[in-house]
């Protein structure tokens, strides 16, 4: 074999990689003329067309004006299952009768009251019953937003102004770890740590010591690729963060769906806070911070020296109302539980596949989020992902909506309450088909033939 043998064998892979992408680019291009033009037109008031930057991709998004049950339709009249599920805050699919219900009785009693009502009580007890670690809690608008008041909270409960992260992590808008940080990120002091590395992470809170306000940490990487934490890991911070006086936050945004108290509640581990949001608000934008009362006392206004928590539509009765029917009537914890149970159960059945297809591919994931990957190995930390060919997650992307099924770009599943057996093979059955279509690729990338 000459000297060039191997690089030119990586190059003509890549080739056949890119002219793949390429065709599924300009099927899904003549497929989707209506969005389009929508897109195009949208390009004249918002810059790229776009007001939320995980919507994007390349040529152009799919619009989406329709929804029903665990279906999306788009722009040009496909009707797609939608495994994308919001980034799960679609948890109940679109059209459950009781939230439904609940709309309209809201607002038939009228909205934009300016005065505390019922309804954010009812929902604060509810999810101080169903959150173990979650004594009191305070609802604000978006989970970004939940944890910039937790970050605040426990810089004020210590007097201390540093704060430990983790590569890889994603807390909202203005805290995002993937890929080195972002520059919209809000000025705190972060020190980054890898996710799931004890030891590091511990010396690095020890180092920190007095200095240390809290730790904040998803029980599962969501964004950063759908990747679980550990207990070891997780029973490892909060052994550092008391030994050290800090606070642990854990970031529960996403997994709060994981059966019926979240992951805080599987794993046995009591934060001081925990943040909310995405399904909560049943549809309406939602956020919430809770935990510990005498941390979360700070914020009581009958104390003289108490933390403002401003904000017009902390209360508003949409998310308040139907948000509560949404924990109560339908997210029971029966029902939290089985669709826990149903993702472990899905995710397994991937794997099958994965394993059947090549070396390179697997599925990562928690109860009812899960993600694809194409990196052999154990997956614990986003270091474990840095040479996955991006170009797969957009063949995988393409591929899964032309046969009817709609997943984030970066290769997440999120699983709703509207999807039933049928809609969990059309899933299985898709990510099969789009193995076996580009096996030979998948596994040329691998070195496996
Ligand atoms: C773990 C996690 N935290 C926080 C957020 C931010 O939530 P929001 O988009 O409601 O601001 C997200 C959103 O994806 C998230 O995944």
């Amino acid at each position: 074999m000459s000297g060039n043998a191997a690089p030119n064998a990586a190059k003509s892979q890549n080739s056949i990689l890119l002219n793949a992408v390429e065709n599924a680019s300009s099927v899904f291009a003549t497929r989707n003329p209506e969005s389009q033009r929508l897109f195009e037109s949208a390009q004249a008031s918002m810059p790229g067309g776009n007001t939320r930057s995980a919507l994007f991709f390349e040529p152009f998004p799919l619009y989406v004006n329709e929804s029903f049950d665990a279906r999306i339709k788009d722009a040009d009249g496909h009707v797609y299952l939608d495994a994308l599920g919001e980034f799960t805050a679609g948890l109940y699919g679109h059209s459950d009768p009781a939230l439904r219900e609940a709309v309209v009785q809201t607002v038939n009693k009228g909205v934009s009251n300016g005065a505390p009502g019922t309804g954010e009580t009812k929902l604060a007890s509810l999810i101080c019953d169903r959150f173990p670690a979650i004594e009191t809690v305070r609802f604000c608008n978006s989970g970004t937003e939940a944890n910039l008041y937790a970050l605040t909270l426990a810089r004020a409960a210590t007097k201390r102004s540093k704060f430990v992260a983790f590569s890889g992590a994603y807390h909202g808008g203005v805290f995002n770890f993937g890929k080195g940080g972002a520059a919209v990120n809000a000025p705190y002091d972060w020190t980054l740590c890898q996710y799931n590395e004890v030891e590091q992470t511990t010396a690095t809170i020890e180092r920190l010591g007095s200095e240390l306000a809290a730790v904040i940490v998803e029980p599962m990487l969501s964004n950063g690729g759908c990747i679980p934490a550990t207990r070891a890991f997780l029973q490892a911070l909060r052994a550092a963060c008391d030994r050290v006086g800090a606070l642990l936050i854990f970031d529960e945004v996403v997994t709060s769906r994981m059966g019926s108290g979240g992951s805080h509640a599987i794993m046995q581990i009591t934060p001081d806070l925990v943040t909310l949001g995405k399904y909560l608000g049943a549809g309406f934008s939602f956020g919430a911070f809770g935990g510990r009362a005498g941390i979360m006392e700070q914020m009581n206004p009958r104390q003289s020296d108490s933390l403002p928590h401003a904000g017009t539509f902390n209360n508003n009765v949409f998310t308040m109302n139907v948000g509560y029917v949404g924990l109560s009537e339908v997210f029971t914890s029966e029902r939290a539980e089985t669709l826990y149970a149903g993702g472990e159960g899905l995710r397994k059945k991937l794997n099958l596949l994965a394993k059947e297809c090549s070396t390179l591919v697997q599925f990562t994931g928690c109860g009812s989020a899960m993600n694809i990957h194409f990196a052999a190995g154990p997956i614990t930390s986003p270091e474990d992902l840095i040479s996955e060919p991006g170009d797969l997650f957009r063949l995988f992307h393409f591929d899964l909506m032309e046969r009817g099924v709609y997943a984030a770009r970066r290769g997440q599943i999120n699983l709703s309450l509207a999807m039933n057996e049928a809609d969990f093979d059309l899933i299985e059955q898709s990510v099969a088909k789009f193995l076996e279509r580009y096996r030979d690729i998948i596994r040329s990338i691998a070195g496996e033939r």
